[in-house]
């Protein structure tokens, strides 16, 4: 009896430590992690925006100051500040030159076509690094 209680106490406890190594890995990526899934918010939303004829929208503005903002934090979210990564911080460049070159005052075809291309500098990174 003694002994299956012992079992049972351990099995708890290794469950809590599991549990809580669990969440800190968690809360440690949450910055990285909101980073992406916001940018991919806005894209997402200004190509469909653009399929649909909308690019007046004042949301692509916005969009575009967001993207301009997160891609911004790239490598202070994502990199070790001892790190020095040349091909990452370059892939992050080519998302921030990507987003620059998007005029949101331009025609739809003109806005899809840039959107594309920041699209294809969103996977050119994670080809590498996710
Ligand atoms: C310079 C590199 C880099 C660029 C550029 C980049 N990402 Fe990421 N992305 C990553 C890495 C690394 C991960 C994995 C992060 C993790 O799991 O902690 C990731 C993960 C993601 C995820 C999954 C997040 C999750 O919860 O697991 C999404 C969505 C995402 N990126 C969207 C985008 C979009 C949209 C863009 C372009 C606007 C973009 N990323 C540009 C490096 C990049």
């Amino acid at each position: 009896m003694r002994y299956l209680l012992c079992l049972i106490g351990g099995a708890l406890i290794g469950a809590l430590l599991a549990l809580t190594a669990a969440n800190s890995l968690q809360r440690r990526n949450a910055w990285p992690r909101a980073i992406m899934h916001v940018m991919q918010h806005e894209l997402g939303q200004s190509r469909e925006n653009a399929r649909q004829g909308r690019c007046t929208d004042p949301s692509m503005g916005t969009a575009q100051a967001h993207l301009t903002l997160l891609s911004g934090d790239l490598e202070r979210a994502l990199l070790d500040p001892a790190a020095k990564d040349r091909v990452f911080g370059k892939y992050a460049q080519d998302l921030r030159n990507a987003v620059a070159a998007w005029d949101v005052n331009a025609d739809c075809p003109h806005q899809a076509a840039r959107l594309g291309e920041i699209d294809q500098a969103c996977d050119a990174c994670h080809r590498d690094y996710r």
